[in-house]
């Protein structure tokens, strides 16, 4: 979609590059209409894709174990925080205070971290904010934000250089300057691009910041951040900067009427939040397993001697299945960073 000559048209709007692009077009006040960015809306996140949280209750239900072992490792402090942060419309944090065993929730201070507006009717117990709270004591838990903390793209030019992508509102696309000063550093650190036109990257820098201010806002426990991922091993060579809505991939167009979204660098985000025990990596099947989700099918004899109880165990065992799939939401990546505590996944 690259646009050659350099005479854009006033009303398809400025070129930006697609940082800036992305941060009106999924968190801005304007967007079509003037119904404010993607984010913003009514309808939420679950209207235009499905993440692990509304895939299957068994997420949350593993996401309160590892809180309770986040618990045992803090010594059962009077006052437990759980930090849903990126909460799309609190459903996990609603899950999490569900799957709790009554005297952990009764100690549970359960906060929601959200650019959008808090939803009606949501659990008088979540505490709604725009910014992530200082101190935790406990378990902050970011499933699928950092794909959403935009970035700059880069692509290599003619002559081997790699330029920042300028992007429109109707999503054409021209090269911009060469990519200079801290995010030529980053990209020789952990993407470096080969002189071959046409290579494109992401570049991860506001995702490793935000990440380590998350982790900085924990005292004592333990932050984890849950995405689609990939690592310095195997970086898609041309990106991975994609739209959704309604349901469907589509080209990412920067005009609100979609999500935008990259895969995120997370062993570079690893490196930025590292603190004294360092960071840890898992594959969402692993994670899953063990906190104690399977995904094994029920005994058939259990269909005769209690076909209600066998038919709801099956469908259970396709969630999970689904939760911990190979090629889908189980390759997700898991990074856990523990603040003072040991790991809570051994
Ligand atoms: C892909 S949705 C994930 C929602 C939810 N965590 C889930 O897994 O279903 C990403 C959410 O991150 C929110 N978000 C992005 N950046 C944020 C920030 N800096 N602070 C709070 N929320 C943010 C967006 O508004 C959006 O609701």
């Amino acid at each position: 979609m690259t646009d050659s000559g350099a005479g854009s048209r006033a009303d398809r709007g400025e070129w930006r590059g697609w940082r800036a692009a992305t941060r009106a077009a999924l968190y801005g006040t304007g967007g079509p209409g003037g119904r404010g960015g993607f984010y913003r809306r009514s309808e939420g996140p679950a209207g235009h894709f499905r993440t692990s949280v509304h895939a299957s209750p068994l997420f949350a239900d593993a996401v309160a174990r590892l809180l309770c072992r986040v618990d045992e490792a803090l010594g059962r402090p009077e006052e437990l925080d759980f930090v849903d942060m990126a909460a799309g419309r609190g459903e996990l944090v609603t899950g999490v205070l569900a799957a709790l065993p009554a005297e952990v929730a009764a100690r549970t201070r359960a906060y929601a971290v959200e650019v959008a507006d808090r939803p009606e009717g949501l659990d008088h117990r979540i505490e709604w904010l725009s910014e992530t709270p200082k101190g935790i004591t406990g378990l902050l838990f970011a499933n699928e934000w950092l794909d959403n903390v935009p970035v700059e793209v880069a692509e290599v030019d003619s002559a081997g250089v790699p330029r920042l992508v300028l992007v429109r509102a109707d999503g054409a696309e021209r090269l911009g300057e060469p990519v200079s000063g801290a995010e030529a550093q980053w990209l020789a650190r952990w993407w470096p691009l080969p002189a071959e036109e046409g290579l494109r990257a992401e570049i991860g820098l506001p995702r490793d910041t935000a990440w380590a201010s998350a982790v900085s806002s924990v005292a004592r426990g333990l932050a984890v951040a849950v995405d689609y991922a990939h690592t310095a091993d195997a970086r898609p060579p041309f990106g991975t900067l994609t739209g959704f809505r309604e349901g469907r991939e589509t080209a990412p167009v920067p005009d609100g009427s979609c999500d935008i979204t990259a895969h995120v660098a997370l062993d570079a985000c690893a490196e930025a939040g590292a603190g004294e025990s360092g960071a840890r990596s898992l594959t969402q099947r692993t994670a899953l397993h063990v906190l104690g989700l399977t995904g094994a099918r029920p005994p058939l004899a259990l269909a005769s001697t209690d076909p209600a109880a066998y038919v709801r165990a099956l469908a259970s065992a396709g969630e999970a299945a689904e939760l911990t799939a190979p090629g889908g939401l189980g390759d997700f990546g898991w990074l856990l960073q523990p603040v003072g505590i040991p790991h809570p996944l051994g």
